[in-house]
């Protein structure tokens, strides 16, 4: 079903951050990313729903619904997104929120469509308003009309554009605001990973890296995967690394627990920033509540990491919890952290 991907375009529009890719990503982007829905695990029931929404469009030969993936970085929003494209048959234009600086720039992407084409933009929520604004009848009528010149010589243009698919990616969606979100007919949570299928992830991406590695030592590093399966993937570079270096024969647990500790990764996943994020408010702020603001100017670190990609993991591990007045370590972190 699948076209082959020797004429399949992907159009990169620009330069998408890389903030949200692993350097190696982009490189990779026919190599660990899955291709098909069949190739991708876990996620069951957004599978099972997307899968048979595209089936109907491609029965009934009309565009998909505009689709939002939304969810923590490294979760498999784009792969979704691109799998949705190769599942049509139809180009994949990435472009992302921030790209789109003007609505010239958007309404020139629009109209260089064509029918069924996937248009993927990730970081929707960082869009501007102004540009946003033109996505609304774009997504809903497949036209766009702007005016050129200005006083008496202003003239409305109305552009019809060819019925595409617009697959919209955050880690932030209560940043869009609702005209935006409403206006997409297939709308998907995307959660942490559970062991097993990060076991899978990492066995499949072995096959692909043609690295030798058993189901046990797949776990180890699963357990370590923050429930993520960029992570996982990285995880499994750095073990590779480390054995190819040191000449070692086998995969066990020792060898993922010697190479991950020269990562700075503990045998709960956590890295040196999780780590440094609850030692700052066990240390400075006696366990908490304390405000995101101060733990953030206290770390240095920006804010939008802490709360799109460090406090997630540690919520939903039960080591902090947010109350009304910040955030609170637990007696869980605390062990962990053995103070
Ligand atoms: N379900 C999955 N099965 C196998 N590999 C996956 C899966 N989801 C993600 N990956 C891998 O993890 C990496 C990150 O996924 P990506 O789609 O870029 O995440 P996001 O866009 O949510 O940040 C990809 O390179 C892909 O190889
Ligand atoms: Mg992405």
């Amino acid at each position: 079903m699948t076209k082959d991907d020797s004429n399949k375009e992907i159009i990169f529009s620009d330069n998408t951050p890389e903030t949200n890719f692993e350097p190696s990503e982009k490189l990779e982007f026919n190599f660990l990313r899955p291709k098909s829905f069949s190739d991708y695990i876990g996620q069951n029931k957004i599978i099972e729903s997307l899968s048979i929404a595209v089936e109907a469009s491609r029965k009934r030969d009309e565009s998909l619904d505009h689709v939002l993936f939304y969810g923590p970085p490294g979760l498999g929003k784009t792969t979704l997104s691109y799998i949705i494209s190769n599942q049509i048959e139809s180009n994949f234009i990435h472009t992302s929120g921030p790209a789109l600086e003007k609505p010239a720039d958007a309404v020139g992407l629009l109209s260089n469509l064509s029918s069924k084409d996937v248009l993927f933009i990730d970081e929707i929520h960082r869009i501007p308003k102004t540009v946003e604004e033109y996505l609304y009848s774009a997504m809903e009528d497949f036209r766009v009309d702007f005016i050129t010149g200005s006083g008496a010589f202003a003239k409305t243009i109305n552009l019809r554009l060819e019925s595409f698919t617009l697959v919209g990616s955050t880690t932030r969606p209560g940043l869009l605001s609702s005209p935006l979100r409403d206006r997409f007919g297939l709308s998907y949570h995307l959660d942490y990973y559970d062991e097993n299928d990060l076991k899978d992830i990492i066995l499949r991406s072995s096959r692909l890296l043609d690295l030798k590695i058993d189901e046990n030592s797949s776990i180890e590093i699963a357990k370590r995967s923050r429930g993520t399966p960029r992570i996982a993937n990285r995880l499994l570079r750095r073990v590779r690394d480390y054995v190819e270096v040191k000449n070692i024969k086998k995969i066990n647990t020792k060898v993922i627990n010697d190479s991950l500790e020269i990562e700075g990764v503990d045998n709960l996943g956590l890295d040196r920033l999780d780590r440094e994020y609850l030692r700052i408010i066990a240390a400075n702020y006696e366990g908490g509540p304390v405000g995101i603001d101060a733990i953030s100017a206290s770390l240095n670190e920006d804010q939008a990491t802490l709360s799109d990609v460090v406090e997630p993991f540690l919520l939903k591990i039960g080591f902090i919890i947010r109350t009304s007045q910040g955030r609170k370590i637990t007696k869980l972190a605390y062990k962990h952290l053995g103070i």
